[in-house]
């Protein structure tokens, strides 16, 4: 077999090692430069795995190098890969079909419900973006908005696409329009229900997501658990107001509610940005969190005796597979990328399997600003040792290199030349 890198493999080299990342599963490891160079040898003449192993004189070396083989393998570092099938069987499509909301939450990273970014789609129109998502056949589909369920079309939309798909379908909702009547038939229709709640309390979600939205949503977590729901997560964003509440809101899910919990990073972007001021959570250092966690790992790992503790790799999928769909029909890398400069296409005008499974959306100028802000590729951390390990969101990676935050970034190791 044809010996080759994974396209989304990176290479660290350190000392007398090099670090390995698998960008597309997060996977990791270290080989020695001396190994580096043999493999990059093989890859350049075209040999096999066979005629690598076979080029060693003695046993313990060939041995040593087929388990370094496995390993690699195992770790999907090297392979002849079929993307596009690979992407295929992983694809995730969230689809914001509806802008309208009952809500006018102060973070809302959409600014929904003001009606301020133009008109909605037709039920025809979106029946047709239906069909070309439920084309794709992908492993996930799930329904966003504005609030879904505030929408006149969302059973139509719901039902029309259950009739064609089997994967997992997923809702993501505020909530507060769950009752007896729809608990039983969302519980039944979805394999995972996100609900955002933003608070512990009624005060403290009241600052976010306005007056009596915390009882209702606390009703609507309690109907669709007494009808089975197979999977509730529930939602809150890190912001000035939630901060302190972090570990009372796990508690709550965990212990009052039974479910799952999820806190998000905060976008400023949307109302999120007109609000920033009130919203944003007071400035840290870029990575105080990061360093004091990192240090917690490490000593966890050292505790444990594990013999080396290995960093978290990036490893984000948005516009490889995962792709957000607004609700005019167009195409972003994913929701925090949802603005003009990162517009993939329009499902209305394209021919949506060609365009995704093909690649065709790499072709767009949206993907190729996507690209600049890979670590990889961004001056200032693209010659830096730390720079599969610092992020995880691209959206985070934009923020920070426009406020100036990487120019003057104190962490920055570089490559020895
Ligand atoms: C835009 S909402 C749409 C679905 C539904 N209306 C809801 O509120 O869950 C989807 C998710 O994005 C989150 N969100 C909205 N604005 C945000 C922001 N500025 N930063 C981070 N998350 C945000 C919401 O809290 C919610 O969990
Ligand atoms: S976050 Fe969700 S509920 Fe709140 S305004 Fe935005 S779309 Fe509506
Ligand atoms: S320059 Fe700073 S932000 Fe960029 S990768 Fe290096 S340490 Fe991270």
């Amino acid at each position: 077999m044809k010996l080759i890198w994974n396209e989304y493999v990176h290479f660290i080299p350190d000392k007398e090692r090099v670090f390995v990342g698998n960008t597309m599963n997060k996977d990791c490891m270290f080989i020695t430069k001396e190994c580096y160079q043999i493999l990059n040898d093989a890859i350049k003449n075209e040999l096999s795995e066979k005629q690598v192993i076979d080029s060693f004189q003695t046993e313990k070396e060939r041995q040593y190098v087929k388990e370094l083989f496995e390993i690699l393998n195992q770790k999907g570092m090297i392979g002849d890969f079929n993307y596009s099938e690979l992407f295929r069987d992983n694809l995730k499509i969230t689809w914001a079909f509806t802008d309208q909301c009952n809500l006018r939450c102060r973070h809302c990273a959409n600014s929904s419900g003001e009606m301020k970014r133009g008109k909605e789609l037709e039920k025809e129109e979106l029946f047709e973006i239906a069909d070309k998502i439920c084309a794709l056949h992908p492993k996930s589909i799930c329904l966003t908005g504005g609030e879904p369920l505030y929408n006149p079309y969302f059973w139509d939309i719901v039902d029309y696409i259950k009739s064609q798909f089997n994967g997992d379908f997923r809702l993501m909702t505020n909530g507060t329009l769950i009752n007896e009547e729809n608990a039983s038939k969302l519980a039944e229709q979805f394999f995972s229900i996100d609900i955002s709640l933003d608070g512990v309390d009624e005060e403290s979600c009241a600052k976010i997501r306005g007056k009596h939205v915390f009882g209702k949503v606390i009703l609507g977590i309690k109907l669709l658990k007494k009808h089975g729901a197979e999977r509730i997560v529930v939602s809150m964003v890190d912001c000035r107001a939630t901060h302190e509440h972090i570990q009372t809101f796990k508690d709550l899910c965990t212990n009052e509610l039974g479910v799952k919990y999820m806190v998000r990073a905060f976008d400023r972007v949307g109302r999120g940005e007109e609000n920033r001021s009130e919203l944003e959570n007071p400035p840290l250092t870029i990575f105080e969190n990061d360093a004091d966690e990192k240090k917690e790992n490490k000593q966890a790992s050292i505790k444990k005796n594990e013999k080396r503790y290995m960093p978290d790799v990036f490893g984000c999928k948005a516009a490889l597979m995962e792709f957000y769909i607004d609700y005019r029909g167009q195409i972003f890398p994913c929701p925090v990328l949802d603005s003009k400069e990162f517009l993939l296409g329009n499902v209305l005008q394209e021919d949506l399997e060609q365009y995704i499974f093909e690649r065709k959306y790499m072709e767009s100028k949206g993907y190729g600003t996507l690209l600049q802000y890979l670590p990889w590729n961004l001056p200032g951390c693209s010659d830096c040792k730390n720079q599969l390990f610092c992020y995880t969101c691209i959206g985070d990676i934009k923020e920070k290199y426009e406020s100036g935050i990487i120019k003057n970034c104190s962490e920055k190791i570089c490559f020895e030349n």
